[in-house]
This record gives structure tokens, sequence and C-alpha cells, in this order.
């Protein structure tokens, strides 16, 4: 942790968070603390993975975006900051569980696709991103599409790629690939269930993230599974994303309102808190028309 500075929470303008090396003390000051002095990305990732702020740490989240893949010198901006992308990374910070349901091509995976990898390189030894979807083939269309494009425009991460069996594992300094760490895809459709199981049990890592991609497709005790096994790591994230179909698939069970879907009115409520203690948000082509409009700039 950085030495905290003159950090006020209620005073985090751009000039505050922008990193900037301080003249007085020769370090960096990322957002009111104190690092050694570094390069502009990694200064960002340090205040992404650390800064005890949310709205400071979405901040950098979007200024790491920005960088990585907004870039001029790249044929097209591949991560743009749309409203429900906003909201989107806003949640993902704000709450360790979330269910998004959306509507189609909503940017939902592309976004995850995102979180994912920023969450991975803020600390790349110690965290594994697990992404689920129905088929490694289906994935390649979906998730794990945008996560290599994605990683495709990062010059000099340490990953090694194994497209063919969806992982994208940390490579240390020395070559050394940790099957633990980096982001890995889950190939979880219904017929699959008990071998994706097998790969929650078990599995430390300091902080893991689990993208439940597609997940009403997914049998319920994938969700099971991970809150039993996966939780019990130090830090556990749990997203899920679908289109909702039902209130009895996956993504059903894992959208249910705390007080229980009689509490809540699906026609007029996009937000609740759910019964495992995370949110439910709903991102409507229908009802938000104007932000349902495509991608391009
Ligand atoms: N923030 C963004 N910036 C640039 N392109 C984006 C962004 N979000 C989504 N896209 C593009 O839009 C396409 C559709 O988005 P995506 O597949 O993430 O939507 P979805 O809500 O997961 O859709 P589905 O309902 O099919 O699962 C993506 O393949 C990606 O190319
Ligand atoms: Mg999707």
């Amino acid at each position: 942790m950085g030495r905290p500075r003159k950090y006020d929470p209620d005073k985090l303008s751009t000039s505050v968070l922008e990193p900037r090396i301080d003249p007085a003390t020769n370090k960096m000051d990322v957002g009111g603390f104190l690092i050694p002095v570094t390069n502009t990305i990694t200064a960002l990732l340090w205040g992404f993975a650390n800064h005890p702020t949310n709205k400071a740490r979405e901040f950098y989240f979007w200024r790491i975006a920005d960088l990585l893949w907004n870039r001029d010198d790249l044929p097209e901006h591949m991560f743009l900051k749309h409203p429900w992308a906003e909201q989107i990374i806003r949640e993902c910070i704000d709450n360790k569980y979330l269910a998004i349901g959306g509507a189609a091509s909503s940017g939902k995976s592309h976004t995850l696709a995102g979180y994912g990898i920023v969450t991975w390189l803020a600390r790349p030894r110690d965290t594994l991103v697990l992404m689920t979807s129905t088929t490694l083939r289906e994935a390649r269309k979906r998730i794990w599409g945008s996560v290599i494009s994605l990683l495709s425009v990062i010059d000099g991460a340490p990953i090694n790629i194994r497209d063919s069996i969806g992982s994208a594992n940390y490579i240390d300094e020395n070559g050394q690939t940790f099957d633990r760490a980096g982001l890995s895809l889950i190939a979880a459709e219904k017929s699959r269930t008990r071998e994706a199981i097998g790969k929650f049990i078990g599995l430390k890592q300091k902080h893991v993230l689990l993208i439940g991609d597609e997940l009403g497709e997914l049998s319920e005790a994938i969700q099971q599974a991970a809150l039993a096994n996966l939780s019990k790591n130090p830090k556990f994230e749990f997203k899920g994303l679908s289109n909702p179909a039902s209130r009895f698939d996956s993504f059903g069970i894992w959208s249910t309102p705390k007080e229980g879907w009689e509490s809540i009115t699906p026609d007029v409520d996009d937000e609740w808190t759910t019964k495992w203690g995370g949110k439910y948000i709903r991102l409507d082509g229908e009802r938000s028309p104007n932000v349902a409009a495509g991608y391009t700039e």
C-alpha cells in the first residue's frame, strides 16, 4: 500500500487522481498516495488495484482502457465509453456479486472482458479470471473473442495465450507459465457441468474473478459450486451476465431479489439487491432507446 499523503475522499478531482511525480518527495503521487516512481500505466494499474475510493478506481479503469484500447494508432477504438459500458464498470467496481441482465448486444460480454483483463493486469501473478461460456467454439464469438482481441493489442503483457484451450496465463520474467494466474475459459454447457465444477474445487488464488457469461444457459450447479468453493479465496468476485429468460434458470436464480420476486415489479424496477447479497442491474434496450444504438463514435 502506498503511503497516504493528503488523501481526501471528498476531493478527488481528475488533477488529484492523475499520477504525477511529486517534486517534494521524488515519489509518484497516485490519487493522494505515494508509490515509487514508475511509468504511467503501472501507476494507473496501482490506482485501480489499491485506491480505497471506488470513484477513483473507476477513473483509473477508464484511463487504463483508453491507454490500452482507445489509442489513436489503432485502426479503431476498441473499448468505447458507452453509457452502458460506464454503468457496467461502475457496478462491477461497487459490487463483488453482480447480475447483469440486458438486451442482446448491449456490450455485456465485451465490457466484462475488459474488466477481466484490467483486473488481471493490476495484479497479474495473484489474479485468476475464470470465464464461463457454453462451449469453447461458442465462446470465441462471445466473451473469449473479446478477450483475445483486446489482449492482442497490449504490447509486452506478461501473458502466454493458448487460444486453442481457452487460456491466457501469466508468464513470469523467467518464462515460467502460471496456470493459476491469468484468464481462463471454462466451457460449461449443461452436459459438461461436472467437468466445469471440477475446475473450481480446491482452486486457490489471492483474487478470483468469475465472469459467468451466458449464465442462463448453464447449470445452476455451476453457481452453487462457485459460491461454495471459490468464495473461500481471500478475494472473490462473481459477475453473472445473461439475457434474462426465466426466473428458474441459473441467471434467474442469481438475480433473485432479496425479498423474493414478489417484492419487485419486473416491468418497472431496473435494479435491486439480490438474495446473495449482490446487486442486479438491467440494461434494457426498449426502455433506454438513447443508449441502445450501436458502438460507432
Ligand atoms: N464498449 C465497447 N466498445 C467497443 N465495442 C464494443 C463495446 N461493447 C461492445 N462492443 C462490440 O459490440 C459487440 C456486441 O457486444 P457484446 O457481445 O459484448 O454484447 P452482449 O450484451 O454480450 O450480447 P449478447 O446478448 O449476444 O451476449 C462486441 O462484439 C463488440 O465488438
Ligand atoms: Mg454476451
